[in-house]
């Protein structure tokens, strides 16, 4: 059976410690020609630096190829049937990363695409960015389970990630965010699924959220698709900002994250943003890493062993 990364929810919790062991094993190992002959095709709705670059590198790295497809270059349901996009180019490449405005669309996508198609950012999920996410929290605390994660700000497709990642390998989740901005409970079903006895809690009071946190997470208030509600969210975001106020009531040696890009002012100061508890550039990198680990394991060129087949 072809499988997808659409969701983290997609995965077992033992196949996301898979892919980490893997990341950390590539990024390690340097270039390896795991893809040879092996094509990624990019179609894009929205912009992207990270997601884009990474992938195109990461498949280069091992010795495939990629192409890009801009928004408007495909026009997804206005130049063309989504499932015919989906098929189509399925006969041409071997995965696809899609970067939706809505899930419902990058479903629609897989359900008929003939390759293993992977979120590359919808307006629900972010998976390739909570796996680099894991990645960078594994290396700089040397594990994961136990420790606590806030995120600060709306429950948005980087925080429904976060908490699946965040719940299958035993970090606690701490939202806080203003009421009415929470993550939706069928993704908070979902990362109870995993079993692994994390703890996921939710405030609207910021400084109670943060005290003791081992990592304080923020993301734009306002994601792509979102401009008309931005100076509503500006409001009812006010006092949700990551400065040094909030990072001192963190645990010490606290980490501060973000997936990128930042507005800086807004969501996060530019002294905590650029500060030393600040890992953003590492979380950026090992967007490559971690998306390699992805490509490989979807393409089953590294089989966990008991995963459906790639
Ligand atoms: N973090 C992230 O996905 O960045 P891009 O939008 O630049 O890809
Ligand atoms: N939540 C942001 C993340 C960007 C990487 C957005 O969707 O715009």
């Amino acid at each position: 059976m072809q499988k997808d990364l659409l969701t983290l929810a997609d995965l077992d919790g033992s196949e996301i410690r898979f892919i980490l062991l893997e990341a950390a094993e590539l990024k390690s190992g340097g270039p390896q020609p795991l893809l040879e002959q092996r094509t990624l095709a990019l179609l894009f709705e929205k912009p992207s630096l990270r997601t884009r670059v990474s992938f195109e590198v990461a498949i280069r790295q091992l010795g495939g190829d990629s192409l890009y497809l801009s928004p408007a270059e495909v026009g997804l349901s206005q130049r063309e049937a989504v499932r015919d996009v989906a098929a189509v180019l399925s006969r041409y490449v071997d995965i696809i990363a899609a970067r939706t405005f809505s899930h419902r669309v990058l479903e629609e996508f897989a359900a008929h695409a003939g390759v293993p198609v992977i979120n590359a950012l919808s307006d629900r999920e972010h998976p390739c960015q909570a796996l680099a996410d894991m990645l960078t929290l594994e290396e700089k605390k040397g594990h994961l389970a136990g420790l606590t994660l806030t995120y600060l700000g709306d429950g948005n497709n980087v925080a429904n990630s976060l908490l699946l990642a965040c719940a299958a390998t035993g970090v606690n989740f701490r939202l806080a965010c203003p009421p009415g901005y929470e993550i939706p409970q069928d993704v908070v079903v979902a990362a109870g699924k995993f079993g692994g006895g994390a703890t996921y809690e939710v405030s609207h009071q910021p400084e109670e959220a943060v005290t003791g946190a081992d990592v304080l997470y923020t993301d734009v208030w306002t994601s792509m698709g979102q401009e008309a509600e931005a100076e509503k969210r500006h409001r009812d975001f006010a006092g949700f900002q990551l400065n040094s106020a909030l990072l001192a009531r963190a645990a010490e040696n606290a980490l501060v994250m973000h997936p990128l890009p930042a507005h800086l002012g807004q969501e996060v100061t530019a002294e905590v943003h650029y500060g030393p508890a600040s890992v953003v550039i590492d979380q950026a990198e090992n967007r490559l890493h971690a998306q390699k680990a992805v490509l490989t394991f979807l393409l089953g060129e590294r089989d966990t062993g008991h995963r459906a087949g790639g």
